[in-house]
């Protein structure tokens, strides 16, 4: 099938280059025009493992091409899937669904009469069937539940598929853009528009809810004198709990989940459904960040003015080099402005990092991040950080102290090796680094 995929970010990058994998003939379609030149050329202007291959290899066979222009992308496509951003709003933390408006306006000046728009962007609920009106368009609701760092994985092989539909014909076409991918098992969900958009929304409030509660435990733990990565690993062996999603640390970022639990909060409060507990969820988060410049304050004594902070990890998570709302870049931030001398290092996101936040200082090995620091704050959970030798380490910094924000580190191996490490969800530090 002719495919346009509009909007060629994360996920629309993903989706275009998966779609041709499938089989079909795809134009993804962007505003950026530098954007379109370097997807054009097979180079893919972030981090995903396994993109730039599907995509120089697509490019170059000739079935995946990228335009700015909406007229091409009418006349070729048959089914154009919508994939554009939907910022928070900086007012009211609604959805900004300017993009997602534009890019409906642009394809019903464009489309064929008989073509099918595919939203795959998050939206809150009521969206699809406002766009179908306005612009008098048939439209689906195909909600995408790729994760950054898998997207590519995720999207060929994702745990469900769901369609929202108002259409035997629109359900049918879906059936045939995915075909191979139902062949293979995957669980279909058809609904209506609005239960189609509220599973995305359902997800993303769940595991967000599922990530705090564990983190409110971990604020318990403090004050109380537990420990919460014993407290979780105890809740995970109840199998109507699960391991999953339970491991305390410094909490979520990205540019969905917190975005997307404001949106849905929002809109909840328009259909006069208060989901205070969302609220909560994002409080509970945002709480985190600051535990964490406590933390720092305190074992660097009254205040971290001059000292010499390392921060591992500028990411929102491991695997990406997207650093939209990163936690480990806000508490960068917030040192910086508390008078510390903050360095970054990051395996993958060091220029989006260097762009953000200029002013931090940055550096690109890990041992030159390490040399010479009063503090080492490991704030996302790279693999590189887990393996980090801590008597190597200890070596290097001028003082052994450590933030574990991921409660991951064997808290004994680097206590051993000299460190004073202080996990969070943990009353205090351990070891007895100076
Ligand atoms: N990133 C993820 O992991 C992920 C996962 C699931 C769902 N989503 C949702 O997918 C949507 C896109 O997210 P993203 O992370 O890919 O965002 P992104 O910012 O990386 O990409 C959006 C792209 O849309 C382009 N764009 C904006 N307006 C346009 C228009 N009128 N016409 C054509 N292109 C236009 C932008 O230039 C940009 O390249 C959001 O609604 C997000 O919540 C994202």
């Amino acid at each position: 099938m002719r495919l346009t995929v509009i909007g060629t970010g994360y996920l629309g990058a993903t989706h275009a280059a998966c779609m041709a994998e499938l089989g079909h003939d795809v134009l993804g379609v962007d505003v950026d025009p530098e954007k379109v030149a370097a997807l054009s050329a097979g180079r893919v202007p972030f981090h995903e493992p396994g993109l730039p291959e599907l995509i120089a290899k697509h490019t170059a066979s000739g079935r995946l091409r990228f335009t700015t222009s909406f007229a091409e992308a009418g006349a070729f496509g048959e089914v154009h899937f919508v994939c554009v951003g939907t910022p928070q709003r900086a007012d009211s933390g609604a959805a900004d669904l300017g993009h997602v408006d534009a890019a409906f306006a642009a394809l019903a000046a464009h489309a064929a009469p008989d073509a099918l728009v595919v939203g795959k962007s998050t939206v809150p609920v009521g969206t699809a069937e406002r766009l179908a009106r306005t612009y008098a368009t048939e439209v689906a609701w195909n909600p995408e539940f790729l994760r950054e760092g898998f997207a590519v994985e995720d999207t060929l092989r994702p745990d469900r598929l769901v369609f929202g539909v108002e259409s035997a014909r629109a359900e049918t076409i879906l059936r045939a853009v995915y075909a191979p991918v139902l062949a293979a098992g995957t669980p279909l969900v058809t609904a209506d528009f609005p239960t189609a958009e509220l599973v995305k929304t359902a997800a993303n409030a769940f595991l967000a809810t599922k990530i705090s509660f564990i983190n409110a435990m971990a604020e318990v733990c403090e004050a109380a004198g537990g420990d919460v990565r014993t407290l979780a690993e105890a809740l995970g062996h109840d199998d109507r709990i699960g391991p999953k999603f339970l491991r305390a640390g410094i909490g979520f970022g990205g540019g969905c989940l917190p975005k997307d639990i404001r949106a849905f909060a929002h809109r909840a409060d328009e259909l006069g459904v208060p989901l205070t507990f969302l609220r909560e969820v994002d409080a509970i988060n945002m709480r985190r960040r600051d535990r964490v410049v406590e933390l720092a304050r305190e074992l660097c004594g009254p205040d971290v003015l001059g000292a010499r902070v390392t921060v591992l990890g500028a990411a929102f998570k491991p695997g990406s080099d997207d650093i939209r709302d990163s936690p480990a870049l806000a508490v960068a931030a917030r040192l910086r402005l508390e008078g510390a001398d903050v360095t970054v290092h990051d395996p993958e996101a060091m220029d989006n990092a260097r762009k953000a936040f200029p002013l931090l200082g940055y550096a690109l090995s890990l041992e030159d991040a390490l040399r010479g620091a009063d503090l080492v704050l490991h704030l996302t959970e790279w693999p590189q950080f887990r393996a980090i030798d801590p008597e190597r380490a200890a070596a290097l910094v001028a003082r052994p102290r450590i933030v574990d924000g991921r409660g991951v580190l064997d808290a004994d191996r680097w206590a051993a090796a000299g460190w004073r490490l202080w996990a969070l969800g943990t009353p205090a530090p351990v070891g007895e680094g100076h």
